[in-house]
């Protein structure tokens, strides 16, 4: 298989022995194969990782005669899978909002609670009044507890400053924070998020100033790898989303977008036109849309806390088999829609409100969720290539990942094959 280099991930060595060694007495190892087509289950199998990367996955018995020197590391008995890929956050921000969250439930909606200065913008403000190594630690702590929830992927978003400097601002602080920490973070720039207050009255200004000046500078300083914006009738139009997204693209940056959530206004259809890396949330999306997906091999992204919090519904499995398009499933971490801090959970919640099986949960955070970051090459699986990033789960089959609540734990999560100690998340206060 060919092995790209990854784009945006980090590639500097982490702490731990990373040399030669042999995961082994495992339950099972469950895994996605290379072209993410078929699922791949080895009983009692065993996973080889040579300088970072898979050397080899198969039966135990084998793979020890054959790496009779490499170093053994026992699973106990318990299921082993890659490391999870969360390919949708939007966790750099300061503060929450709960007390957003009871009005909601509480009867009023979420474009009139917008309207009336909560939503983005009450987070867009308690953002820019925090400190900034406050936000670069925060954001690293989150990394470090997604990576005990076993996550070694993360994507995360910039969006909640939306001026330039802003945005600029929380786009540097991220990735300061990837470098604190061994999971690997791909950095995207949420710019048509909201109408910042300075530019009430002049969004052509707005979306000519993210065009002539910001995307630019995000290339030349290499401070995002992709960009995202909010397609919606309350925040921007298809047409607004269709120049910043054309110009991105111009630029050599991966785009995404936040599709069809409240209404259906034509967000898949663009993804789709410009051959988006994926499109996300699609509440509102039709058959049509995910059949324009599958044919552009667009990734969908579901987001089922967002769906949940907002009462909204998700699309079925079997509408989705149908339409012949690949999904994901990622938390959308953010204060306002989705305060969702495991993937594992969300999974175990699109599996029932969806009908996903066992092998579809599993793509839907490994495999697919990789290919929604232009990442399939190197992570979501565990064929001999792919980086060593694999998790041992506190459970024995595949069939317990969706089904347990709460959500399975990890044992120890691998990065590039090294078992690095996991932080006391359960220690730390909130959030
Ligand atoms: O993905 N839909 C747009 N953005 C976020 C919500 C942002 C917020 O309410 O703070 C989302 O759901
Ligand atoms: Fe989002």
């Amino acid at each position: 298989m060919t092995v790209g280099p990854s784009r945006d991930a980090s590639t500097r060595p982490v702490a731990g022995r990373t040399a030669y060694l042999i995961l082994h007495n495992t339950s099972e190892v469950a895994t996605m194969d290379a072209a993410g087509e078929r699922l791949l289950r080895f009983p009692r199998g065993a996973v080889v990782f040579q300088d970072g990367r898979v050397l080899e996955v198969g039966n135990a018995g084998d793979l020890s005669r054959r790496h009779a020197d490499a170093r053994p590391l026992n699973a106990n008995g318990h299921l082993v899978t890659p490391g999870l890929v969360d390919c949708h956050t939007h966790m750099i921000f300061a503060g929450q909002r709960s007390a957003e969250f009871q009005r909601r439930l509480a009867g009023d909606g979420y474009a009139s609670i917008a309207a009336a200065g909560g939503g983005i913008r009450s987070t867009v403000a308690a953002t820019d009044r925090e400190k900034d190594d406050a936000l670069e630690r925060n954001l690293a702590t989150r990394l470090e507890r997604w990576r005990a929830n076993g996550c070694t992927s993360v994507e995360v978003k910039s969006g909640y400053g939306l001026t330039p400097s802003g945005e600029m601002r929380l786009l540097d602080l991220m990735r300061g924070a990837t470098q604190r920490v061994p999971t690997r973070v791909h950095r995207t720039a949420l710019l048509l998020h909201a109408l910042p207050d300075e530019y009430r009255g002049r969004r052509r200004e707005y979306v000519d100033e993210m065009c002539s000046h910001v995307l630019p500078e995000i290339r030349r300083r290499d401070l995002a790898s992709a960009v995202d914006v909010f397609c919606d009738p309350v925040a921007f139009e298809v047409e607004e989303c269709r120049r910043v997204l054309t110009r991105a693209v111009e630029l050599g940056l991966s785009i995404k977008l936040h599709a069809d959530q409240f209404e259906r206004t034509g967000g898949a259809q663009l993804a789709a036109e410009l051959g988006a890396q994926s499109a996300d949330h699609l509440e509102s999306a039709i058959e049509e849309d995910w059949r324009a997906l599958a044919e552009a091999g667009v990734v969908g992204v579901l987001l089922p806390a967002a769906a949940l919090t907002l009462g909204q519904r998700l699309p079925e499995a079997r509408w989705l088999r149908k339409s012949g398009a690949r999904w994901a499933v990622a938390t959308d971490f953010n204060p306002g829609t989705a305060p969702a801090q495991s993937l594992l959970e969300c999974a175990a919640l699109a599996a029932r409100l969806c009908g996903f099986n066992a092998e579809e949960t599993l793509s839907a955070i490994t495999w697919n969720a990789a290919r929604a970051l232009g990442a399939e090459h190197d992570v979501g699986h565990l064929t001999p290539g792919a980086w060593g990033d694999a998790v041992v789960w506190e459970c024995e089959s595949l069939e317990e990942l969706p089904y347990w609540m709460p959500a399975v734990r990890p044992d120890c999560v691998f990065m590039r094959g090294a078992d690095l100690a996991l932080p006391t998340v359960e220690r730390r206060v909130w959030p």
